[in-house]
Parts: C-alpha cells; sequence; structure tokens
C-alpha cells in the first residue's frame, strides 16, 4: 500500500499534497473529496487509494484498476480564478502528468482531447474533474487522476486500447516517487494558469498532441461523426471539421484517432 510516511519523505510542494488521505480501498477518491466538510479539504488536500471499489471514469464510465499496482488520486481544488480558465484545467492536468511520467519513466506521453494520455498509443491514464458552481462561480474542483502504472494485465474489452507505464518500461515504476512528481507538476502548471495568459499553456499541449489535421472518430451524445481534427479554441473546444466542410466546436465527447 502507498503510506502516507512514503509520500511525506518524497513531496517537495508547497501545498498540493500537505493535507492527505491514504486508503487501502475505498469507492471512489473523487467521491471521498466530494464528501469532505470545507474544513477537511483545505486547497490541495490529496486523496490517495491503492484500490477503489467504484471508481470513476468520464461519461458514466468505470475505471477499473488493478489493486496496488496504479495510482488513483484526488485533488480538492479551490479555484481562484473563473470559470473560462477552469475549463483549461484538464490541459494543466495532463501536461503535468505526460511531464512527470515522462522524467519518471523515459516513456513518450502524447495527450489526446481531452484529458486522456497516451503511450504507444494505447490510453495510460485519464482524468475526471467535477466542479461544484454557486451563482457562477467555481467554488471548487475535484481533480481525480487514474495512471495505469505498474498493471500489465488488461480485461479483454479494454487491452486493445490501454496500456501501462511497466509495459514500456523494463522495471517496475516506483508509484510515490511518480505520484510525488505529478504533483510538483501539477502545482506549477496551476500557479501558470491562474498568472499567465492562457494561451501558452494550450499551445505546450498541442506541441504534446499528434491528433491534428488526422480523421478522428467522435462520440457525441451517443452519435458517431468522422471528422478531421483542426486545433483547441482558447476555450478548451475542439475544433473539427466535417466531411462537408463545415468547422465547428466540441465541448464533450470521445475522440478515436484514426491509423497513422
Ligand atoms: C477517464 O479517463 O474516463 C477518467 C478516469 C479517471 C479515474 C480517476 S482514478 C482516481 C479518481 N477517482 C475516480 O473515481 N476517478 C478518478
Amino acid at each position: 500500500m502507498i503510506e502516507e510516511r512514503e509520500i511525506r519523505a518524497f513531496l517537495q510542494t508547497k501545498i498540493f499534497g500537505k493535507k492527505l488521505y491514504c486508503f487501502d480501498t475505498i469507492d471512489s477518491t473523487n467521491t471521498f473529496a466530494r464528501s469532505l466538510k470545507e474544513n477537511d479539504a483545505p486547497h490541495g488536500t490529496l486523496i490517495v487509494a491503492d484500490e477503489q471499489t467504484g471508481g470513476k471514469g468520464r461519461q458514466e464510465r468505470q475505471w477499473r484498476s488493478q489493486k496496488g499496482k496504479n495510482l488513483l488520486f484526488s485533488l480538492v481544488l479551490k479555484p481562484a480564478f473563473p470559470q473560462e480558465k477552469i475549463r483549461l484545467l484538464p490541459f494543466a492536468a495532463a501536461l503535468a502528468s505526460a511531464d512527470a511520467i515522462e522524467m519518471e519513466t523515459g516513456c513518450t506521453v502524447e495527450c489526446k482531447w481531452p484529458n486522456d494520455l497516451l503511450v504507444a498509443r494505447k490510453k495510460v491514464a485519464g482524468m475526471l474533474i467535477e466542479t461544484s458552481v454557486q451563482e457562477e462561480v467555481v467554488k471548487n474542483a475535484i481533480l481525480g487522476i487514474g495512471i495505469n502504472v505498474n498493471q500489465t494485465v488488461f480485461a479483454d474489452d479494454i487491452k486493445e486500447l490501454a496500456t501501462s507505464l511497466r509495459l514500456h518500461s523494463s522495471k517496475d515504476v516506483d508509484r510515490v516517487h511518480l505520484l510525488c512528481g505529478v504533483l510538483e507538476e501539477l502545482e506549477n502548471r496551476y500557479e501558470q494558469l491562474q498568472q499567465f495568459p492562457p494561451q501558452l499553456l494550450l499551445d505546450e499541449w498541442k506541441q504534446r498532441a499528434t491528433m491534428f489535421g488526422t480523421t478522428i472518430t467522435l462520440v457525441e451524445h451517443s452519435s458517431l461523426l468522422k471528422a478531421t481534427a483542426i486545433d483547441v479554441a482558447p476555450n478548451g473546444a475542439l475544433v473539427i471539421e466535417e466531411l462537408n466542410g463545415a468547422r465547428r466546436e466540441v465541448f464533450a465527447g470521445d475522440v478515436t484517432i484514426a491509423q497513422r
């Protein structure tokens, strides 16, 4: 199990992870984070688990992860910025995680809209962001991250789509080192999002995404569409060009990148 004292021994952040909850098994670290009372969850509170019995993915899916092998954690963020910047949090989180993974493992990580990370074109990590909004102001955001670290066997229905860092490294990856690296990068990216124009962040994210100019299949409100991925707009939407040449922005959906 990931122990609190191990994290405390390595973590070099200013705020993120200073308040920390570690679990052997829990339903979902995101759900636990949401259940915490205001005072029990200051900005930067971290919840880590070795196993989730009800891990949540995007679009009401499950997030399945073998016990003790991967990273499953949530961070409570008390955003000090407007709602339109919150839409860019997935990009900040994806970049932070990609950078930390590359530093720890040497694996080349690609970003896929909206917030997946791929290694060798298969999904290695996903993010689920849940926000509480009051009177158009985001009160807090729960950023949940799942990274497939040392798991080497995946269920039949996902084995063509999912991978882990271990499958691309010569040895087991140290989960605590990787977690601390992600948190340190996240803290920096969060500050970047607060202090600088968001375009800088988006430009960096785009450099890590190879989907632009390629044909994608988009699942949007349960309908399927083929299009070309053109860009990411300043508001975080995916700009696509449909087969009839019409361009439009997509705010939510699932993307499959055609064979390259
Ligand atoms: C996705 O790609 O669909 C998002 C996956 C997010 C999974 C993480 S694991 C830790 C946190 N707790 C959850 O229940 N979900 C997120």
